[in-house]
């Protein structure tokens, strides 16, 4: 979709949908007021009348309105103005996006960003409102024989600031918001798609392709036997019973200076996780498709940021395979040597994600980074601790943590912290080698970044569980391409902080 920025007032707006906001209750925004006054108070006598009351989500379209250069105006509840905050803001672009998208308009101009919200500025009203609609209107469709059916769906939208001196500031929001938009979008859709296609191979052919389209990324992939002469033996030991091959994804961003150490992402890309030998129940076993999210998630920011060309260097690693049982898989009892030179004794063939992340984050020592994230669907436990609200994080650097925490609240993208003490490790002693992969039931997450963090002693390191976030089930099944805003909002701190 296409979004444009502009400064004018409504009533003149030639444009097939005005979209003006109505607060709690029959309390007109600043836009709709003006609105109101040019159309002799039309809108106002509606709302007497009963047909609108303001509530959050609530919405009218209106045709012909009197002395309105404007087809249509389309009456969005805002909710009361002292309620009016983030998630509020979202859910009122949301809507105004899906109902836009199901009438005759396929362009408005919205002055919802005109809204006053708690503590946002113009600029991050503008950004969102690109977020929220590109995040309102995605549709998977590649696997459908029948696409879309929306007759004309909305297009373009302008989105109008109050001040004419704002306009800058919110043509920039509008680009970067597109920029995250669309890093979001090839994170869903990587997701989305089903285990058959989205392979290791396609995963690596997709950062290939994305390195054509931005001169910045490099990608290079490493096959099995690249990956035996490193001597990646935890990894491989998941691999072991796929016929799919893995494959490792090196992908540099090179933005920065030179000389600057890069930041390095770690994404879990499990593209089927069946359990392997210690094999998932069979119910919902098809989820099991979103376990390379974190994998998604790399390549979605990796695309947002080249897009954004931030002035800062990046390097993604991407552990890929599948996760399944053969004659040939990894048994639970074996003993296998990671890439650090720490043998695992793998005593549940299910928890696979930090055996490949383990050889991932020991790589990742020779980028020499200021910080490591790695983004992984770690855990079950994650999902019954935090919900789908918010990621797990922990971590080894309290500032890179509150870093972390801060993009997150800025994006609405947001994380949670749970301790990774020392008393936690004691989980994972076994006698038959340096650590066992699992430790028992209790602060299952907890013990999974235990395990990581024996890899990641030689830099700043932060691990994100989004096995809650990535993705949603029910009626709306589906990847949300979390956490995309949470890392690019955190790049692009970085990149001007680091000026
Ligand atoms: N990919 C799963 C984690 C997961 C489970 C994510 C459910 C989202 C929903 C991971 O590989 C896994 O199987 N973890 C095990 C670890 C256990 C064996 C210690 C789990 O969480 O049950
Ligand atoms: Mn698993
Ligand atoms: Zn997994």
């Amino acid at each position: 979709m296409d979004f444009t920025v502009k400064s004018g007032t409504p009533e003149k707006q030639r444009s097939a949908c005005l979209v003006l906001g109505i607060l709690e209750a029959r309390h007109l925004s600043p836009a709709a007021e003006k609105a109101d006054e040019a159309a002799g108070g039309f809108i106002t006598q509606l709302l007497r009348r009963g047909d609108m009351d303001g509530k959050l989500g609530q919405t009218l379209l209106l045709h012909n309105v009197p002395n309105l250069a404007a087809d249509r105006v389309l009456l969005i509840g805002c909710g009361p103005s002292r309620e009016l905050g983030d998630s509020q803001f979202r859910k009122i672009i949301a809507k105004a996006a899906t109902t836009l998208n199901d009438t005759g308009a396929s362009e408005a101009v919205s002055y919802l960003a005109e809204l006053p919200v708690k503590g946002r500025d113009t600029a991050w009203k503008v950004r969102q409102t690109v977020e929220s609609c590109e995040d309102a209107l995605y549709r998977y469709e590649q696997t459908k024989s029948k696409k879309d059916e929306t007759r004309r769906p909305l297009r373009k939208l302008v989105i109008n600031v109050a001040e004419r001196g704002e306009l800058a500031g919110a043509e920039a929001a509008a680009r970067t918001g597109m920029a995250v938009a669309a890093g979001i979008k090839l994170t869903k859709e990587l997701g989305d798609l089903p285990p058959n296609i989205c392979t290791p191979s396609y995963l690596a052919d997709q950062a290939l392709a994305l390195a054509k389209r931005h001169k910045a990324l490099k990608v290079k992939v490493l096959n099995t036997s690249d990956m035996e002469k490193l001597g990646m033996g935890a990894l491989l030991a998941v691999a072991r019973g796929s016929e799919e091959p893995p494959k490792f994804i090196i992908a540099e961003y090179r933005g920065g200076k030179k000389g600057d150490k890069p930041v390095a992402l770690v994404g879990k890309g499990v593209t089927f996780d069946s359990g392997g030998i210690s094999i998932k129940p069979a119910a919902a076993m098809d989820e099991m498709k979103y376990d390379m999210c974190g994998a998604a998630s790399v390549l979605g920011t990796l695309a947002a940021i080249a897009e954004m060309k931030l002035t800062i260097n990046v390097v993604g690693l991407i552990p890929a395979t599948e996760n399944l049982p053969s004659g040939l898989a990894t048994k639970p009892g074996d003993v296998v040597t990671s890439l650090s030179g720490q043998t695992i004794e793998i005593l549940n063939t299910d928890a696979e994600g930090r055996l490949i992340l383990c050889d991932a984050l020991t790589y990742a020592e020779r980028f020499d980074p200021v910080a490591v994230i790695d983004i992984a669907t770690l855990t079950g436990a994650c999902v019954i601790a935090l919900g789908k609200h918010a990621s797990g994080l922990l971590g080894n650097h309290p500032p890179l943590l509150h870093a972390l925490l801060n993009a997150g609240k800025d994006t609405g993208d947001r994380a949670w912290e749970l301790p990774l003490w020392e008393e936690y490790q004691e989980s994972l002693k076994t006698n038959f080698a340096d650590m066992a992969n699992v430790g028992g039931r209790e602060g299952g997450t907890i013990t999974a970044a235990c395990f990581l963090s024996r890899f990641t002693k030689k830099y700043h390191w932060a691990h994100l569980d989004i096995a809650g976030t990535a993705w949603v089930t029910g009626e709306k099944k589906g990847a949300t391409g979390r956490p995309v805003p949470l890392l690019a909002q955190f790049l692009m701190q970085r990149a001007d902080g680091g000026k």
